[in-house]
Order: C-alpha cells, then structure tokens, then sequence
C-alpha cells in the first residue's frame, strides 16, 4: 500500500491548529500518532485512525518525525523534557508561534538533547492547513527540512525553508505578523462607522478587500525604498497621511467612534514628519521606527 512508505509523524499539542495538523497527515495517509495534555482533543482523530500515545515520551519513540504545536516555545520545551531519553536522532519541528530569542533557546536545547531541529510557523488559520497556497516556513536544520519536505508539504503548498539560522521563520513570522492586528483593528473601526449609520459591515467588504489589493501592490515599492534609504519619489508622502488625521477625527465624532487608537500610529507620522521627511514617502516612517541604537 502507498501509505505505507508515508512517514511517521507524531503530533504534540492538539489545540486548534494541532488538530489541523495531525488531522492533514491522517488524511495523506501517514501514520499518525497523536498527543496531548488534555487526552479528550484526541478522540476525533483516534477516530479517523491516528494512534494516541500513553504519554508524551511514548508520542515522541512512536515516529521519527515530531511535530510539536503547542502555545509557546518555553511549553514545548517543558512538554518534551520528560521524554529526553527517546529524542536523540529524532527530528522536532516546532509549529509554534515565539520570538527568534526563544526559538535560538529552543535550538540550544534541542541541540542539548541530541535532537535534529527545525523551527517553523504556519502563516494561517487552522482550516487553511493543507491546502495547496498554504504558506509555512521554516528554518533550521536543511537537511530535516530536505528529508521530511514531501510529509511537511502535506500541511500546505506553499512550504518554503528560511536558511540554516534557526530563528529565521520566528523572525519572519513576527515581522510578517506584525501587520495583523492594525490591520484588523482598522477594519473593525470602519466596521463599526459603518454600523452607525445603519448599514452592514458586509456592505464594505468587497471594498475593503480591494483596499487590501492595493495595499499590497504598494509593498514592493515601500520594500525597494526602504532598502535603498531613498524616499524621495513619494506617491504618498509622510504629510499626506498627516492631513488623514482631521478627517478620522470629524468620522469619529459624526460616528461616535472611538479612535484612540489611532494616536500612536499618528505620533509616528508626525515624529518622521518632525525629522524631515514631510515630503518623502511614507515608507521614511521605518526610519522613526528603526530605534538609533539599532543602526548600524
Ligand atoms: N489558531 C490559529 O489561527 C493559529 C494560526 C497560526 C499559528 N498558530 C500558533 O499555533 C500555536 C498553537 O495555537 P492553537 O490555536 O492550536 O492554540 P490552542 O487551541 O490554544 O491550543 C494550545 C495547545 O497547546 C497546549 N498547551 C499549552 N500550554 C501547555 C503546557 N504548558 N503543557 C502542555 N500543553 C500545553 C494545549 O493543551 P490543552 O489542550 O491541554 O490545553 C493545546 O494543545 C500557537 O503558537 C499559535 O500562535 C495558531
């Protein structure tokens, strides 16, 4: 039978995006053998033919391959000390999300229990897993990442490894991220100006997806000024935004919305438009951001 040449893999941390995890290596037919803290998140998955280990070191010796998604670096590490005698040679690959500090921790202590390590993050929500544009990263150890690629593919299409520093994806995940909740709290605000006048938040959503559309064609550009440190062909200059401030201001009173916010981001704003950058693009807000001590 095809599945079985599939690798083994163990699941640790069935939380919501565990179980999208283990419940994709089901599905492609790997052998699957599940654990977690609390044993009753298993059940689904027992059902469907995952195998539930006893207990975490059971989990780990059951498959070379184990992939931990559980909340923090620091749990992982604690989940898997009881199980140090069976991860020498085994490759561990953490799905959590962490800062690169905590992710060269854990490379420290994997290295110190004999484990092959890569770190990785899944950039999506649970029921995305698996599906072919799904992007994961991951960094570490290439030849975990050489060995185990076609099992780690099963989890999304889009797998892509960072380089050898093992902090890389926890770097990439956290400076990606980091546009999630302006983002989302923008769109709530509009949501909710919206809805004082009476109308449905769904009413915006086509707009506000195009809005996103454009957003993301001006990425590029924005990257290719930043790198370069030259803002002075700006489409969009820093006093532009400035200007925005009044008119969210007036929104906020005709909508009895509250913007607060808002202030910091416009502190930024302003602070590039104080250090000259009036004129230039709003990428020059990356030299506001970017804290002296931190440049070169
Ligand atoms: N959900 C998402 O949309 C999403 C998207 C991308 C990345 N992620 C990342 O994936 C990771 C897991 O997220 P999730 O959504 O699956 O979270 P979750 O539903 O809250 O599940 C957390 C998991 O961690 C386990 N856990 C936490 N602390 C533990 C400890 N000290 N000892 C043993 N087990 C412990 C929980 O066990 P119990 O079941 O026993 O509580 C559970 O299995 C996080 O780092 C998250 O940032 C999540």
């Amino acid at each position: 039978m095809a599945g079985d040449k599939r690798t083994p893999v163990t699941v640790i941390g069935l939380g919501s995006m565990g179980r999208a995890l283990a419940d994709a290596f089901i599905e492609a037919g790997h052998p699957t053998t599940v654990w977690n803290r609390t044993p009753g998140k298993a059940a689904p998955l027992v059902a469907k033919g995952a195998v539930r280990a006893k207990d975490v070191e059971a989990a780990v010796a059951a498959s070379p391959l184990v992939i931990t998604c559980l909340t923090t670096f620091e749990d992982t590490r604690r989940v898997l000390e009881p199980a140090a005698a069976a991860l020498p040679g085994r490759a561990l690959v953490t799905l959590n999300s962490g800062s690169p500090a905590d992710a060269r921790e854990t490379d420290a202590w994997a290295t110190g229990h004999g484990v092959r390590f890569l770190a990785g993050a899944v950039k999506n929500v649970p029921s995305a897993v698996g599906a072919r544009d799904t992007l994961l990263y991951y960094s570490g150890d290439k030849t975990v990442f050489d060995e185990y690629e076609t099992a780690l593919r099963v989890l999304g299409g889009d797998t892509v490894h960072l380089g050898d520093e093992t902090d890389l994806a926890a770097l990439y995940e956290m400076a990606v991220g980091a546009m999630l909740l302006p983002a989302l709290v923008g769109f709530f605000q509009g949501a909710a100006a919206v809805q004082a006048r009476g109308l449905e938040v769904s009413s915006m959503v086509r707009f506000a997806g195009k809005w996103l559309d454009m957003i993301k064609s001006l990425l590029p550009v924005y990257a290719t000024e930043i790198d370069r440190g030259d803002y002075t062909d700006a489409a969009s200059s820093v006093n532009l935004f400035l200007a925005g401030e009044a008119h969210d201001e007036e929104l906020a009173k005709e909508t009895n919305v509250d913007i607060a916010w808002l202030a910091p981001l416009y502190d930024v704003v302003k602070r590039a438009a104080e250090a000259g950058h009036g004129d230039h693009s709003v990428a020059a807000l990356t030299e506001v951001l970017r804290r002296p001590e931190q440049t070169a």
